[in-house]
């Protein structure tokens, strides 16, 4: 039987959720999820045997948001967890994403192959490498750009340029969303998302060149686990000028104005001009996101 949790299950829960695992998920992580909204009892599926658990999916979302949006862990007590797996994690409806944080030389462990084997069976059947970036005050700060002028500005800016910088990204998850509801849609998707983070809005950024011509956007944000450079893009017809340093040299500025000691990002291991920009800029590669979709 599937159902998702009820209070009386938190005991039960705690004890799986207290075996190691690859996935991200912990006790402690679960505890302090549920007391925000990321992790909900009704967006965690347990799969039972009798009154047995068989099976646990935990999934994450915004605690404002209306719907789970990634799988964080997958666990199960049974000889061959993938059917069991594949089953629960059908019970999110798409879209979903399973995201599991490991180091690029344990990419192959079997305990991750064999949790994408289930996410693909569900119809996650995307892997995407996302090499994490990390900056730290130890490293000098970029110099900030000399060319572009950075300004605050609307949502509906925001969301106007988000629509322009989707065309040929190379960054499957916004090729992914333009596919599923166009590209309008998913840049107002996108927006919200970002207000839904815990980095402060007003150091949202416009970026011009000397002419007045729009170049791209610059968003310093942050997650439960710090800083992030959020997102950064150039539109369309002012690619190839190098204008992404610029951009993360004034995220990572407004950032380490802000107090910040440590910055991370990921992007796809396909996004080779913004990987380049990180390494240019004293970003290093600290880890590996998997992301099945
Ligand atoms: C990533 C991005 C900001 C890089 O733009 P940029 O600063 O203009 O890139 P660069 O000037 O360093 O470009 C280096 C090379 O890659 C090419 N390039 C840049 N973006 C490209 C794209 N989306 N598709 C194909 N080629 C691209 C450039 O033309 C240039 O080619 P060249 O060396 O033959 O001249 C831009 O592609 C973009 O806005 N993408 C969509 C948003 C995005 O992916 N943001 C990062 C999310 S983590």
């Amino acid at each position: 039987m599937f159902r998702t949790m009820v209070e009386s299950d938190l005991d039960r829960v705690l004890t799986c959720l207290s075996e190691p695992s690859v996935d991200t998920t912990t006790r402690e992580r679960f505890v302090d999820f549920l007391r925000d909204g990321s992790y909900r009892h009704e967006w965690t599926w347990l799969a039972l045997e009798g009154d047995t658990l068989a099976g646990l999916a935990v999934w994450w979302g915004f605690p404002d948001g209306e719907r789970p949006l990634a799988l964080d862990r997958l666990w199960a007590a049974v000889p061959d967890p993938v059917p069991l797996w594949a089953e629960l994690i059908r019970k999110v409806p798409p879209p979903a994403e399973y995201h599991i944080f490991t180091q690029p030389e344990r990419r192959h462990d079997p305990a991750i192959t064999i949790r994408l084997a289930a996410a693909a069976e569900a119809g996650l059947t995307t892997v995407t490498e996302r090499p994490r970036y990390e900056w730290t005050s130890a490293s000098p700060l970029p110099a900030r750009s000399e060319r572009l002028t950075f300004t605050p500005a609307d949502d509906e800016a925001f969301v106007d340029i988000f629509e322009q910088i989707s065309v040929g990204s190379l960054d499957v998850a916004t090729r992914e969303g333009v596919a599923r509801v166009g590209a309008r849609a998913h840049a107002v998707e996108d927006v919200a998302g970002y207000r839904s983070m815990p980095g402060p809005r007003e150091r949202w950024r416009l970026a011009h060149d000397k002419t007045g011509a729009l170049v791209g956007c610059a968003l310093p944000s942050a997650n439960a686990g710090g800083p992030v450079v959020g997102y950064l893009g150039v539109v369309p017809a002012q690619r190839g000028h190098g204008y992404s340093d610029d951009l993360l040299a004034e995220i990572t500025h407004l950032l380490a104005e802000d107090g910040a000691a440590t910055i991370r990002a990921d992007t796809d291991s396909t996004n080779t001009p913004m990987a380049a920009a990180f390494e240019r800029l004293g970003y290093h590669q600290f880890a590996l996101r998997v992301v099945a979709s």
